[in-house]
């Protein structure tokens, strides 16, 4: 996915495309580069971060009103300064800015390439810009008309803003697949992928649907269909405040949202549990609480971390509810030609609600007749747009790319939904109930006190920062757990880990242990806790690292590990809230020691919208 930013009124557009596009870059970092329109268009670009763009136009002419930018995550085509957006049309009538994939970009090339047109770039995105112009040239249309034409013949996913050097007084946006919000001002319009660059302008957003097109000049905003049907615009308040997307004194957005997670959890729960802590109510699946206590099975189907937290809503569905529960990577259930009952349910896991993969899922789901529901972070994505209902988890945007708070808020909604489930399924006692939802309500104080002891992973990262490899293992609702601290410590520090269910060491990866390998055990006090030990005991009598998260006041682990972390005891249906806690401030610690990029790993982006 990539960053978009627009601006057209009259303010100066660069500082607010640029500081737009710093608020995005967590999207995409592979280059950046701007176009401003004044008496011509005027496009500058390079490979690298957007701080890279801006040393690049200090000496350039950047004066305008009208203008847009892109931050790059690469799908065709290295990141290098040709491939880097704007794309230009061959003969400079269009310039065009991207997110998202042009699938027939190979066949339309082609025919260009036929008609005479030659190409700078490896992109598909260039291809789009010299289609829109052919037909442009060919037809002698209008600017929107070339546009709509050619999206006609796209097969794929995109979000654009274009721009034609005979019509410089608008920009035309289109969508489909990837995001794009138009911000609403006073004779001036802004264009973003979310919602961030907007709001310190403007708190009115329209967002776009797929098939949607917007020609905005200053004060006029058209906005139809790409078949050319009119629209009236959607005006929606957006209640984001700046301070949201600031670091707020920490050195990484990351940590400020480890340290976010209390409130996160507070927030996400809030008003959804009664007074008395003895109800779970969540009103946006009112209308689908039939099919879910009818369902003869619940899909769940997410990509990385919300996988992840899918795999813990799996031992809560079954464990609490009785329902049972499939956990499906999206990308592989899009794909393996899956079998979907009109009864199932499926529930889609997404921070981002923008995830191609997950996205594709759920529409395969809905032609096959099921019920899909939503569990996503960013209000008026493209997934929550698609679903039949869905809760909101209330983390506020997570910015950094390895998701945290994202992770423990997705989580709470799927305690609080096995905890409704369970309820009216009375598959568990009022008492135990009640027991759950009071432990769920002091998970953030929980949270807080494991917070309090950061320093102290601070001490272990440094011992472990040069390992080559780690191990995480886990039982029970602990091996998701185990799963998501190994992903964490991947994708920020670049070590390779892998999550491992505990018992299925002895199967296998038992054969990796040496003295080189740190192990990192999540062993708090629970069902399976004595078989937990004799994992650790099978490690160290090879010679392996244990780093064991045990349970206050554990001493017979102590005695065995070569590192020990306390947490508070907790019910092992809450403890995942709890647990993964030290094991993402451990993977910021050592990263944060390896010198990496923490908030933009090398490779990543926030939310994979290309497949
Ligand atoms: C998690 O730290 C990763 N950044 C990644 O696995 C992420 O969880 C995945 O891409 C899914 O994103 P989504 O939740 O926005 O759909
Ligand atoms: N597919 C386009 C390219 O590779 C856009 C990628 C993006 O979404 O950033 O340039």
């Amino acid at each position: 996915m990539c960053g978009i930013v627009g601006y057209i009124g009259d303010k100066n557009a660069y500082p607010i495309i640029i500081n737009g596009l710093k608020r995005l870059e967590y999207r995409g970092y592979d280059s950046a580069g701007i176009a401003i329109l004044d008496d011509t268009v005027k496009t500058y670009k390079c490979k690298g971060k957007v701080a890279d763009l801006e040393k690049f136009v200090a000496d350039k002419d950047i004066s305008g009103n009208i203008g847009m930018g892109h931050t790059r995550w690469a799908t065709h085509g290295e990141p290098n300064d040709e491939n880097a957006h704007p794309q230009v049309s061959q003969n400079g009538y269009f310039t065009v800015i991207h997110n998202g994939i042009i699938e027939n970009y190979s066949r339309l090339k082609k025919r260009l390439k036929d008609r005479g047109y030659k190409f700078v770039s490896e992109t598909d995105t260039e291809v789009l810009a010299n289609l829109i112009e052919y037909i442009y040239l060919k037809g002698k249309v209008t600017a929107e008309i070339a546009v709509r034409l050619a999206l006609t013949k796209v097969i794929g996913a995109y979000g654009l803003v274009i721009s034609c050097k005979d019509e410089k007084d608008k920009l035309i946006a289109a969508r489909k697949g990837s995001p794009l919000v138009i911000g609403v001002g006073k004779g001036e319009y802004f264009l973003a992928s979310d919602a961030t660059p907007i709001v310190e302008y403007t708190n009115s957003v329209i967002y776009l649907n797929d098939d949607d097109v917007a020609i905005l000049k200053k004060d006029e905003l058209i906005l139809k269909t790409v078949h050319n049907d009119r629209l009236t615009p959607k005006v929606q308040k957006v209640d984001l405040e700046i301070g949201e997307i600031d670091k707020n004194g920490f050195d990484h957005f990351m940590l400020k949202e480890i340290f976010e997670q209390p409130r996160a959890i507070n927030d996400t729960f809030r008003g959804r549990i009664s007074a008395d802590n003895t109800l779970v109510h969540l009103g946006g699946l009112f209308n689908v609480i039939p099919q879910l206590l009818a369902a003869k099975r619940i899909i769940i189907i997410g990509c990385g971390t919300s996988w992840h937290a899918g795999l813990v809503g799996e031992y809560l569905f079954e464990d609490l509810a009785r329902i049972p529960v499939e956990v499906e990577y999206a990308s592989e259930f899009r794909y393996r030609n899956p079998i979907i009952h009109k009864e199932d349910v499926i529930i889609a896991i997404s921070q981002s609600g923008e995830t191609a993969d997950t996205l594709a899922a759920i529409k395969l789901a809905k032609n096959a007749g099921a019920t899909v529901l939503g569990i996503c972070n960013v209000v008026g994505s493209s997934i929550p747009r698609y679903t039949d209902a869905g809760v909101y988890t209330h983390a506020g945007p997570e910015i950094g790319v390895a998701s945290t708070k994202a992770f423990t808020a997705q989580v709470t909604v799927l305690t609080m939904m096995a905890l409704v489930l369970a309820e009216k399924k009375n598959t568990i006692s009022d008492k135990e109930r009640k027991r759950l939802i009071k432990e769920l309500v002091n998970i953030p104080k929980t949270i807080d006190k494991i917070l309090k002891n950061s320093e102290e992973y601070k001490k272990i990262a440094e011992l472990y920062k040069d390992s080559e490899n780690f191990l995480y293992l886990g039982r029970g609702y602990f091996f998701p757990v185990a799963l998501e601290g190994a992903l964490k410590l991947k994708e920020i520090s670049y070590i390779h880990a892998e999550g491992y269910p505990a018992a299925e060491m002895k199967h296998g990866p038992i054969a990796l242990i040496d003295k080189n390998m740190p192990v990192v055990v999540i062993a708090t006090k629970d069902g399976s806790y004595e078989k937990i030990v004799s994992n650790i005991q099978e490690v160290k009598a090879r010679n392996g690292k244990v780093i064991a998260l045990v349970t206050e006041g554990d001493t017979i682990i102590k005695n065995l590990a070569d590192h020990v972390i306390e947490v508070p005891q907790n019910d092992a249906a809450l403890a995942p809230l709890a647990t993964v806690i030290p094991l993402q401030l451990l993977s910021y610690y050592i990263a944060v020691m390896r010198g990496c990029n923490v908030d933009q790993p090398r490779n990543l982006a926030k939310s994979v919208t290309v497949e």
